[in-house]
């Protein structure tokens, strides 16, 4: 087993160079400062936050990759049966080696969120392989059977039926409208955010590889809040560090766009751009790795467990894949001990 300990305590003296930057970008209570202080394994995390009153346990699950077909499925066989097909057999719990199916592993972890006293559960994408609607039905009831808050976002392949026509903006577009919306009740697919026990959860759709200017201006104005922010993605944030092997593993990936692209035509999907990254993802990564009040990324995508130092403060938080029933309990709490 392997296990990665790292403890880190930093302060965030938001200096006034830091001050300016914020408030170029918005209005907000910023310059306080804040003591971050992380440990984690590969399932297990703990958040230490200066100024935060109680503690909140949150299960991060992502990569689910759930079907549940029923016969309103039959006429979008042609365009979902390889994932449902390469997730409908048993497989390996990434610890125990034990076998069961991804919609089991994917039970058995909300079955065990009240035993550990989860009071958020943060799902990050690829919960469903395609948008079908018994899919999505099911997950929504389980999550809602928890009877514990949980918030969602999507993944690449969420709202995609795989050889459809279309742009992957577009199909984004029709798919989330058509089916995914019972998973975002009343919010915006594209970015919300949900504050909880002193903490601002920020959730940003990044499943095309992009961030629109339009996202950006939404995660500007959430950090002007000055609270502690998680931001929810389902792609990486790229950092030079820790870069991937393939521009499929981040967000931001310089190299990202239509000669790397390794798997449009497996998946039938739209090529890459041949401009690459948008203006806007990249200022946005850029952001998030100078957000003085960002605490924690809680991504997926890699399926592989994984943690990333993006910041003085914030640390990224990749989940193993819950299909191979693979979780991460973060818990948030009131810093003890070192006040500087
Ligand atoms: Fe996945």
């Amino acid at each position: 087993m392997t296990i990665r300990m790292f403890i880190k305590t930093v302060i965030i003296a938001v200096s006034g160079f830091l001050l300016a930057d914020l408030f170029a970008y918005g209005e907000g209570p910023v310059g306080k400062t804040l003591v971050v202080r992380h440990s984690s394994t590969d399932d297990t995390a703990t958040i230490q936050v200066g100024g935060l009153e109680k503690a909140l346990a949150v299960l991060h699950i992502t990569d689910a990759h759930v079907s549940v077909a029923d016969e309103r499925e039959a006429q979008y066989q042609q365009y979902g049966s390889r994932m449902d097909n390469a997730y409908g057999r048993e497989r390996e719990h990434w610890r125990t080696k034990t076998k069961a199916l991804p919609v089991a592993h994917f039970l058995n972890l909300l079955a065990s969120a009240k035993d550990r006293n989860a009071d958020l559960i943060a799902l990050t994408g690829d919960i469903v392989n395609n948008p079908s609607q018994s899919s999505v039905q099911f997950i929504r009831k389980a999550l809602n059977e928890t009877g514990i808050r949980w918030l969602y976002i999507s993944g690449n392949h969420d709202w995609h039926y795989e050889g459809m026509a279309g742009s992957d903006d577009a199909l984004r577009k029709t798919w989330t409208q058509k089916r995914l919306l019972p998973l975002y009740p009343g919010r915006n697919p594209l970015c919300y955010a949900v504050r909880l026990g002193g903490i601002n959860f920020v959730a940003i759709d990044n499943s095309t590889y992009q961030v629109t200017a339009g996202q950006l201006a939404f995660y500007e104005k959430e950090i002007a809040r000055g609270l502690p922010t998680v931001l929810l993605l389902h792609i990486p944030i790229y950092t030079a560090a820790s870069a991937g092997k393939y521009a499929s593993d981040s967000c931001g990936d310089p190299s990202w766009g239509w000669d790397t692209d390794r798997s449009y035509e497996i998946e039938r999907r739209e090529r890459w751009s041949k401009s690459g990254n948008l203006p806007s993802t990249t200022a946005f990564v850029d952001r998030v790795g100078k957000t003085g009040n960002l605490i924690a990324v809680l991504a997926g995508h890699t399926h592989k467990a994984r943690t990333v130092k993006l910041s003085d403060s914030a640390v990224q938080y990749i989940g193993q894949a819950t299909c191979n029933g693979g979780s991460r309990l973060i818990t948030f709490a009131p810093c003890t001990g070192d006040k500087n």
